[in-house]
């Protein structure tokens, strides 16, 4: 009499929603380390309120393991014209083929960074979004979109992620609240949203005499920060505009450059030039911007431009022009300075490779930083930060300054493996790091350099130094083309093909490939040139050689630093 009688349900618990797991998995695909470091972010928040996290890169993760993955938080880049980051190229690819598993029983969110500056904004970020949910996924919060400022947008997406995760599977916070761990001794206050004022110790123009390029080698002092780097990573440095371009924007308006403004979400308030110098971006033009500039102005032009069917037009404006065009072209005078700049974009941070080795100068970091100068309509424009360090910075003065780690352009573990470089201008930067560090390290392992600029005479950057360490054998090889001092242009990638044999060699003896500088020219011709030197001296196929460099880009054997 233990059978329950036909159309009688057993005792069942109150229907609910089932709790779902506390299994979180976060994959990142990160060029520059941020969104690396945000994936790391929310996974060590979750893991405080009760979660269990399994944080990976999209290259590191199995993707024969998505199905069963019921919480999955994709935290990506963009990078170029909307392409994925190196190591989200393949979980990037086998998402959009036919062998991606349906996904059902997944839920998501996606974090995207990019920048409004480009067209294909956060592109990389919604491709995952869209595709996630073709297979099936439910998303845990909507995707957010972060602009270059992405702070206070990530930190927004981390809560509701939380917020959302914890009310699905009540996962309490743990009693008493164990979050924020205090920091380690090791670790420095300084931050990108904390920088250090650094010291200036030392400024030189590299480049000889009649060079066409100006180089900046900058040595920065970070005695008292407990700031550390390793080989590969960057120095962001918050610069200053150019002073004149500040003042011909206020003169254009009209303004009062004395005016107080507000300078941030804290209501924190300066002086309209110094909130121009220091605060807010005003050498290039998106797309919101103008769209909030013309809700501010009563210019019919302007609201016509913003406006439908006038895309490719809005486009081919703000290609090229900062704000000083804009308030010209447009006779924007009236709009109050106040509500001007609060439609602006915060200055952001610039990213330069190190090229210093931490070993090898406790306490400093240096950095090369060639001026960006160039006429266009008429007008002198100014790379801010590397005309800044060219024209206006000298021994003595400070800079706010942070490190950016690079997970993704390390050298490798073992010491003894060879590694082959290619860094043509300034590009060579974080070579001089590697180069360094294996000094300081007496690593064993050989190594091999490929440089290249325009001219012997005036733009062999570091050259003493390289000569040197080719003499004590830290350098195994060096191969340089210079590139105007000849009729035909070489470069480094045709000093590669001449020395296909060995350099194919190398790789077989398990050699690491690193690649730092121009991304669209440079560096797209050098991957071909690696490709083809697969193929032809290991008798593969175009396909082969393909798989060959993903699989190097798998084992971190392939690294770039491009951009
Ligand atoms: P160019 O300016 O004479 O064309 C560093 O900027 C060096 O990179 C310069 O010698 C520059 O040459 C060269 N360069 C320009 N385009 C390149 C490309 N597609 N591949 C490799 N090097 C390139």
């Amino acid at each position: 009499a233990s059978a329950a009688a036909p159309g009688t349900a057993p005792l069942a618990a109150p229907a609910a929603a089932p709790a779902i797991s506390k299994e979180v998995t976060v994959l990142f695909g990160s060029q520059s380390g941020k969104a690396q470091g945000l994936a790391k972010k929310v996974s060590k928040k979750l893991e405080d309120n009760g979660f269990q996290v399994a944080l990976s890169s999209m290259s590191d993760f199995k993707p024969n393991g998505l199905k069963k993955v019921q919480n999955l938080l994709v935290v990506v880049s963009t990078h170029g014209e909307g392409e994925p980051p190196d190591n989200a190229i393949s979980f990037h690819e086998f998402l959009n083929s036919k062998r991606a598993p349906k996904l059902e029983d997944t839920r998501f969110s996606v974090l995207a960074l990019g920048d409004t500056s480009y067209e294909l904004f956060c592109q990389t970020g919604k491709d995952f979004d869209i595709r996630l949910e073709e297979l099936g996924g439910k998303r845990i919060v909507p995707r957010m979109d972060c602009d270059v400022d992405f702070d206070d947008a990530a930190a927004e997406w981390m809560n509701q992620v939380l917020a959302s995760l914890s009310a699905a599977s009540s996962a309490a916070a743990p009693a008493g609240g164990a979050t924020a761990a205090a920091p380690s001794g090791e670790e420095s206050e300084f931050s990108r949203t904390n920088p250090f004022q650094a010291e200036v110790l030392e400024n030189l123009n590299l480049n000889g005499r009649g060079s066409d390029r100006e180089t900046r080698h900058v040595e920065i002092s970070l005695e008292g920060s407990n700031l550390q780097y390793e080989p590969g990573d960057c120095l962001g440095i918050y610069p200053e505009n150019h002073p004149r371009l500040v003042e011909e924007i206020i003169e254009a308006m009209g303004w009062n450059a004395e005016e107080s403004v507000t300078i941030n979400k804290n209501g924190e308030k300066s002086s309209l030039r110094d909130a121009l110098l220091r605060n807010f971006e005003i050498t290039l033009l998106t797309k919101p911007l103008m769209e909030q500039v013309a809700k501010l102005s009563s210019n019919e032009r302007l609201q016509e431009l913003v406006g439908p069917g006038r895309e490719q037009d809005l486009k081919s404006y703000i290609h090229g022009r900062d704000l000083l065009d804009l308030v010209q072209d447009f006779s924007l005078k009236g709009i109050p300075a106040g509500d001007f700049v609060a439609v602006l974009r915060k200055l952001p941070a610039r990213l330069y490779s190190i090229a210093s080795s931490n070993k090898a100068f406790p306490d400093e970091v240096h950095v090369t930083v060639r001026a960006v100068r160039y006429e266009n309509l008429g007008r002198e424009r100014y790379g801010v930060c590397s005309v800044q360090l060219a024209e206006r910075i000298k021994a003595g003065d400070t800079l706010p300054v942070y490190i950016q780690n690079n997970p993704n352009f390390k050298l490798p573990e073992n010491p003894d493996t060879p590694i082959i470089m290619i860094g043509p201008g300034t590009g060579v930067a974080p070579f001089r790091a590697f180069l360094g560090e294996r000094e300081e390290l007496g690593a064993e392992g050989k190594t091999w350099l490929f440089y290249g600029d325009q001219h012997f005479s005036t733009d062999f950057l570091y050259q003493i130094e390289w000569q040197k360490w080719l003499k004590d054998g830290v350098l195994t090889r060096m191969d340089v083309a210079f590139s105007r001092d000849t009729d035909q242009k070489v470069y480094v990638q045709h000093r590669m093909l001449e020395k296909s044999a060995e350099l194919y060699k190398w790789l077989q003896e398990g050699a690491s490939v690193y690649v730092c500088g121009d991304e669209k020219k440079m560096a797209h011709d050098v991957h071909h040139t690696l490709a083809k030197i697969i193929e032809q001296e290991g008798g593969f196929s175009p396909e082969e050689a393909a798989e060959y460099l993903s699989r190097m880009q798998h084992q971190k054997r392939y690294q770039r630093d491009v951009y």
